[in-house]
C-alpha cells in the first residue's frame, strides 16, 4: 500500500511539472490585445469587437499609440511586424526608417573625422524618412478587412477628446520638457507641465489623422502633409524631401525562423537584427539542459550570458540591411558554427569579450521603443514593435502635424571601426548611404508548440530586447512560469560590450553576484534601470488565452 501511495505521488509530481504553469495574468476567452497604454489597447480590442480581424486592429493600435503614448507610439518613426494567420502562414513587414537620398557615410563627422555630439540624435538632422504609414497602409492593403476610415474613427475621436496623464507619463514628460523647449522653441505643445490626471487633447494630431485616413499611403508620403512635414524638417537643419518620402515603401520579408527543443520561433529578419541573435543565443544554449540549472541561478546567468556574449559580438560585425550588405545567414546560424562558437565557454570561468572575435564597435542604442501583442477570434497573430528611438525621437514636434520626429538615423553606425586582419571593417555592414536602413534590435516574434500558435512576445528595450525576448520565452518554456510570471521576472543583459552584465535592481541576491564575480564577470555595479517592458499573449492547454503585461510600466492586456 505504502508503495502504491509513493508511486502515485512520484506519478503526480512528474506530471505537475509537466503541466503548464496556470495562468496568473488576464485570462480571455478569444482574443487579446497588450500594449503599452490602456487606450490603445482597448483601440484594438474594439476593432476586434466590431468583426475586424487582428491586421486591421494592428493598424487601429499603432494609430492609437501616437495619441496615448507619444513617448514610442508614432507616425514621425517606423518599425517591424510579424504575423501568423490562423492557417499557419507566416510573414514579416519591414517599415523602417531609411536614410535620405543625400545621406552618406560621414555626415555625422566633423573635419577631423570625429563624432558631432548630437547632430544624429537631437532635432532635425537626426530624422530618418518615417515608414509608419507605409507600414499600417500596406498590412491592410494586403489583409485588412475593415474599412480603413472606419479603423481610424475611434483613433481619431480619442486624439480629440484627450488622454488623461498618468504618473509615470507625467514623469517622463516632466523630464524631457527641457529637451523639448531647447528643440521646439518655448511655446511648443510639450512646454506645458502636464501632471498626472490632466487630460492631454490633439487637435493637430486628429487633423492629420483625418487627411491620412481619406487619402490613405499617399495622404502622408504625397500632397499636403509631405509638403508641409519636409519643410518643418529642412527648417529644423533636416535632410529629408519630398522625394524621399515619395519614394518611401515598406518591404515584405522572409522572417527568421528557427527551432528550439519542440518551439518554432518566428522572429524579425535583417534590417532588424533581432530574430538572427535570438537565433543563435537559442541555439548556443539548447545542447544544455537549462531547466534543471533553475531559474536565474549562477549556471542559467553564464550560459546565457556567454551565448549572448558570442552572438552580439556577430551581430555587431556581419548585420546590417540585406539591400545593401551580404550577410553570410547560412554560416551564422548553422549549429557546427555556433558549436564552435561555444567550444571556449566553462562553467568554470567567464570567456573575456577581448577573446571573441568579430564587431569592433559597441552598441549604443535608445531604450526607448514599444511592443504590442494580438491575437485575433480567428487565431490570426500578430506581435509589433515600433519606435521613435529615443524617448520623444529627435524631440522635434510639428506643431502643425501634431506628431515627434525620429532621431533613427542615430541607429547607424556614425564612424565604422578600422580594418580587422582579414581587411574587413567592422559595422561597416551598418554604415550611412543613402537610402539604407539602420540596423534595429526590434525582435516581435511569434512562437509555435507542436506545430499550434502558443505565444505572441515582444519589448522595447535598444539592445537588452533580443535578450528579454529569449529570457521571457525561456521563462515559461523551461522555467514553467505562467505569461505574466515570465514578463514580470527580473531580467538580465549581456551584449559582448561593455564586458559586463547588467542586472534589473530587484531580484538578484548580492551572493549570486558575488559568485558570478569570482568566476570572472564584471558586475554593472549602478543601479541599472529597468530592462524592456514586454507585452505578451500565451495560448493556454484550453485554447484561452493569458496576457502578460509588463509591470514595469502602463501596459495593460485587454480581451474578450
Ligand atoms: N531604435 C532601437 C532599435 O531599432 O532597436
Amino acid at each position: 500500500m505504502r508503495r502504491i501511495i509513493l508511486l502515485l505521488i512520484i506519478f503526480l509530481c512528474i506530471n505537475c511539472k509537466n503541466q503548464p504553469a496556470a495562468p496568473t495574468g488576464l485570462v480571455a476567452e478569444k482574443a487579446m490585445v497588450v500594449t503599452a497604454r490602456e487606450e490603445a489597447s482597448k483601440i484594438g480590442l474594439e476593432i476586434l469587437q466590431k468583426g475586424g480581424n487582428a491586421f486591421d486592429a494592428m493598424v487601429a493600435t499603432e494609430m492609437a499609440l501616437v495619441v496615448a503614448y507619444p513617448f514610442a507610439g508614432n507616425l514621425g518613426g517606423g518599425g517591424f511586424m510579424v504575423y501568423r494567420k490562423s492557417d499557419g502562414d507566416v510573414g514579416a513587414l519591414d517599415y523602417r526608417e531609411k536614410a535620405p537620398l543625400t545621406a552618406h557615410k560621414n555626415m555625422y563627422l566633423d573635419s577631423l573625422g570625429n563624432v558631432i555630439p548630437g547632430k544624429s540624435t537631437v532635432g532635425g538632422t537626426a530624422v530618418g524618412v518615417p515608414g509608419t504609414v507605409a507600414g499600417i497602409m500596406e498590412v491592410h492593403a494586403k489583409f485588412g478587412s475593415l474599412p480603413i476610415e472606419e479603423i481610424f474613427e475611434p483613433v481619431i475621436r480619442l486624439a480629440k477628446k484627450g488622454i488623461v496623464v498618468t504618473k509615470k507619463q507625467a514623469a517622463r514628460l516632466d523630464s524631457y520638457r527641457n529637451r523639448f523647449i531647447e528643440v521646439n522653441g518655448d511655446s511648443t505643445f510639450f512646454a506645458t507641465p502636464y501632471l498626472e490626471g490632466d487630460t492631454i487633447k490633439y487637435p493637430a494630431l486628429a487633423k492629420t489623422m483625418g487627411i491620412i485616413a481619406e487619402n490613405g499611403h499617399d495622404g502622408f508620403y504625397k500632397g499636403e502633409i509631405a509638403q508641409k512635414l519636409t519643410a518643418f524638417i529642412q527648417e529644423n537643419g533636416g535632410y529629408i524631401t519630398e522625394e524621399d518620402l515619395a519614394k518611401y515603401e515598406a518591404q515584405w520579408r522572409q522572417p527568421i525562423i528557427f527551432n528550439y527543443k519542440d518551439l518554432k520561433v518566428i522572429s524579425m529578419s535583417p534590417p532588424s537584427s533581432g530574430g538572427v541573435t535570438m537565433n543563435q543565443i537559442f541555439k548556443m544554449i539548447e545542447p544544455y539542459d537549462i531547466a534543471d540549472f533553475g531559474h536565474n541561478s549562477t549556471k542559467t546567468i553564464q550560459l546565457f550570458t556567454e551565448a549572448s556574449r558570442r552572438a552580439y559580438a556577430d551581430r555587431n560585425y556581419f548585420l546590417g540591411d540585406p539591400d545593401f550588405v551580404a550577410i553570410p545567414l547560412d554560416v551564422l546560424l548553422s549549429n557546427s558554427y555556433l558549436q564552435e562558437r561555444m567550444e571556449s565557454f566553462s562553467f568554470d570561468r567567464a570567456t573575456k569579450s577581448s577573446e571573441v572575435e568579430r564587431g569592433a564597435i559597441e552598441i549604443v542604442e535608445s531604450m526607448e521603443t514599444t511592443h504590442y501583442s494580438i491575437v485575433d477570434q480567428e487565431g490570426n497573430a500578430i506581435s509589433v514593435t515600433t519606435t521613435l528611438n529615443g524617448g520623444y525621437g529627435s524631440k522635434l514636434y510639428s506643431e502643425e502635424l501634431g506628431f515627434f520626429l525620429n532621431n533613427e538615423m542615430d541607429d547607424f553606425s556614425a564612424k565604422p571601426g578600422i580594418p580587422n586582419m582579414f581587411g574587413l571593417i567592422g559595422a561597416e555592414a551598418n554604415s550611412i548611404a543613402a537610402e539604407k536602413r539602420m540596423l534595429s534590435s526590434m525582435t516581435p516574434t511569434i512562437v509555435e508548440k507542436e506545430g499550434k500558435l502558443w505565444m505572441v512576445v515582444g519589448t522595447p528595450g535598444g539592445s537588452t530586447i533580443i535578450t528579454a525576448v529569449a529570457q521571457t520565452i525561456l521563462n515559461t518554456y523551461e522555467f514553467n512560469l505562467s505569461m505574466q510570471e515570465a514578463v514580470n521576472a527580473p531580467r538580465f543583459h549581456h551584449q559582448w560590450l561593455p564586458d559586463m552584465v547588467i542586472f534589473e535592481p530587484e531580484g538578484f541576491s548580492t551572493e549570486l553576484k558575488s559568485e558570478l564575480k569570482t568566476k570572472g564577470y564584471i558586475i554593472n555595479e549602478d543601479r541599472t534601470p529597468i530592462i524592456g517592458k514586454v507585452n505578451a499573449i500565451r495560448v493556454l492547454p484550453n485554447g484561452k488565452l493569458e496576457g502578460g503585461a509588463d509591470k514595469r510600466g502602463d501596459d495593460t492586456a485587454v480581451g474578450f
